[in-house]
């Protein structure tokens, strides 16, 4: 039983990844500040480098409903793994450009209903952001 309903979102988006590579689904949903949840799972290639992670397709779900930089309020994330699944470099990177450094980030594993509360800032010190860009 989770109680998270973010957790939720995530798990029950994940029943749609296309991993049949891997076959590692993953499952990721955003909750944004001005209310709703975007979800997004991992599609694979068969040319394996063109894998879009799940995170990176939830952003993408939400930039098409207008999400702007420090729109996303929650995140979690969702696998069947060893351990927690921790989003990859490129996906911390990418929520860090829509979430503010104190963004809750869940990291839930279906395996054992472990779940791990982290952030934004914790899973990417230091980040790079469009503050750098500015003369
Ligand atoms: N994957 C994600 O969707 N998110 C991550 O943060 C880590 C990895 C996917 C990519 C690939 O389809 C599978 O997990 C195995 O790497």
């Amino acid at each position: 039983m989770i109680a998270n309903a973010l957790v939720q979102a995530a798990l029950q988006a994940r029943m749609a990844a296309y991993a049949p590579y891997s076959s590692f689904k993953v499952g990721a949903a955003l909750r944004l500040r001005g209310g709703g949840v975007v979800t997004g799972v991992n599609v694979e290639n068969a040319s394996y480098g063109l894998t879009l992670c799940a995170e990176r397709n939830a952003v993408a779900h939400g930039v098409q409903q207008g999400l702007q930089p420090g729109d996303i309020a929650e995140v979690a994330v969702v696998a069947d793994s060893a351990g927690l699944c921790s989003p990859c470099g490129a996906c911390r990177q990418v929520l860090a450009e829509f979430a503010p450094p104190a963004t809750v980030v869940w990291l839930h594993n279906l395996r054992d209903g472990q779940t791990l509360k982290t952030t934004v800032a914790e899973l990417l010190p230091l980040a790079f952001g469009a503050a750098h860009l500015q003369e």
